[in-house]
């Protein structure tokens, strides 16, 4: 048994949901492409599951998410995949894959053929198990990538109202679900191995900021530490945690948030790997010219970095490369090489920062940390490379943008530590 399409996207998740708006705007027949998704709705926007889908009163709930909400787009509901032949595959895994043959086999063998392949497999989340710690399966210990485990959590956030939670991980999982949890009436304590939260990008200055926010919140840190085992009553659930320290934190429930791996497996052995992602040219086309990768589990050239290989895990780039993939295949004569800048940003509690370029070389901090209107600079070779900053303005956010996709020189640090906010807005 099979199917043959001429475009398949492989994933379901946000660079899929993106990737299929631009087939539909560039005219893509009815029957021709099919999206293969092991979660059983249609893509949403990934970020609301760890912010509005977690509120106490009146949380996001599909469809009211569905892509391509993130950037003011249409919704795409099961309805709008209807109207336009685009054939959904719904909670199905592709288990193996042949580029050779161009095609996949479904966990239930059915076989579909592609003339193109986008693969859009994004990541999984890393299990503590993986560290050497046993007992992540217990019914009140979460993990949040998708939307099952985001339902799972919800409800077992509701049973454990006014009580006790323990983050295990200091990014961007553990800081927003710690925010989500207290939000909820859960005191928090998070666990991360680092000298400060966020240690992948904030400085120590920014992450004190908020640290002690969050600590005004009621949530308690132990930092420089990991967890070693869980302690379970009779029935299996978790009730207390070890630290590697020594410490015992009882708690009625655990959230864990310890990074991710893309999900290249289906392709190891069959297309050029690197950066643990799948490597593609600036048109998004890996080593085999049939197939393209988009999202988390692309690697791919930054011209600002100089062409250097990155696998960047946010939206922002999920969109942008599906985008540009789908712009390769349809119009490859106007298509080249993206031109990208990465951007990052979080929303917690009612702080709200952005980031855009690479925390590299020397980092220059400006503004009033103790009101929460501040921001940073990085600079390398005597230009501006990568910006933060907290509590921005829409007209904010675009200067310091600017500053780092134009690498704005940068003569005297002192000058520019001095400006802040001004230096980028007279950019
Ligand atoms: P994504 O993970 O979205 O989708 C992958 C899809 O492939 C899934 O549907 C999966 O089931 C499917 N799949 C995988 N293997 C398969 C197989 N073998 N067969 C069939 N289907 C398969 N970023 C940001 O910039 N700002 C933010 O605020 C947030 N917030 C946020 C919150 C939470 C809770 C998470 C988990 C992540 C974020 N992110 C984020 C990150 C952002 O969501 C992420 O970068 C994008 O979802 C990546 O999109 P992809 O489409 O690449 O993967
Ligand atoms: P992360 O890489 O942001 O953070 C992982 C954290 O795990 C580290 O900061 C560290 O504190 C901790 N850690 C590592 N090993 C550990 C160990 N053995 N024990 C305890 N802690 C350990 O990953 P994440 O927070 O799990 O996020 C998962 C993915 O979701 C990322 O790709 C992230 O970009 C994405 N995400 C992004 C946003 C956003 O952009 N606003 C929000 C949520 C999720």
């Amino acid at each position: 048994m099979g199917r043959a399409f001429v475009y398949v996207i492989l994933g379901g998740g946000v660079a899929a949901g993106y990737a299929a708006l631009e087939f539909a705007r560039r005219g893509v027949a009815h029957g021709e492409l099919c999206i293969i998704s092991e979660e059983s709705v249609p893509p949403y926007e990934r970020p609301a599951l760890s912010k509005g889908f977690l509120l106490p009163e009146d949380p996001a709930r599909l469809p009211s998410f569905h892509t391509c909400v993130g950037a003011n787009e249409e919704k795409l509901t099961p309805k709008w995949y209807r109207d336009h032949g685009i054939e959904l595959v719904l909670g199905t895994r592709v288990k193996s894959a042949d580029v050779n043959r161009k095609t996949l086999i479904t966990a239930v063998g059915e076989t579909i053929s592609y003339k193109i392949l986008i693969i859009a497999t994004g990541a999984r989340a890393l299990k503590i198990e993986e560290f050497g710690v046993r007992g992540s399966d217990a019914e009140n210990v979460c993990y949040l990538r998708n939307l099952a485990d985001a339902n799972r959590l919800v409800s077992v956030m509701q049973s454990c109202n006014g009580g006790n939670a323990v983050v295990i991980g200091g990014g961007y999982i553990g800081m927003e679900c710690a925010a989500a949890l207290v939000t909820n009436r859960i005191k928090v304590t998070m666990v991360f191995p680092e000298a400060h939260c966020m240690a992948r990008l904030f400085t120590p200055k920014i992450a004190d900021f908020y640290e002690d926010y969050y600590e005004s919140k009621g949530v308690n840190f132990i930092k420089g530490t990991v967890l070693t085992s869980f302690e379970n009553d009779s029935e299996g659930k978790v009730t207390a945690v070890i630290l590697k320290d020594g410490t015992r934190v009882p708690t009625q429930m655990v959230v864990i948030g310890i990074g991710i791996r893309a999900n290249t497996s289906l392709f190891e052995d069959q297309l050029t790997v690197e950066k643990g992602g799948i490597k593609v040219n600036g048109r998004m086309q890996t080593s085999n010219n049939s197939v393209y990768a988009v999202g988390d589990v692309a690697a791919f050239p930054v011209k600002l970095f100089g062409g250097d290989i990155r696998r960047l895990e946010h939206v922002d780039s999920a969109r942008k490369t599906a985008r540009h993939a789908v712009d390769a295949i349809m119009a490859p004569e106007k298509t080249g090489d993206l031109d990208y800048l990465p951007f990052f940003y979080s929303r917690v509690f009612t702080l709200s920062w952005q980031f855009y370029g690479e925390n590299k070389g020397e980092v220059l901090q400006y503004g009033d940390f103790s009101s929460g209107r501040f921001g940073a600079y990085w600079i390398d070779k005597g230009r501006i490379v990568g910006a933060f900053l907290e509590g921005g303005s829409r007209e904010e956010y675009e200067a310091i943008a600017k500053a780092v996709k134009l690498k704005v020189a940068v003569k005297d640090t002192a000058e520019v530590e001095r400006q802040g906010l001004e230096f980028a807005l007279k950019v």
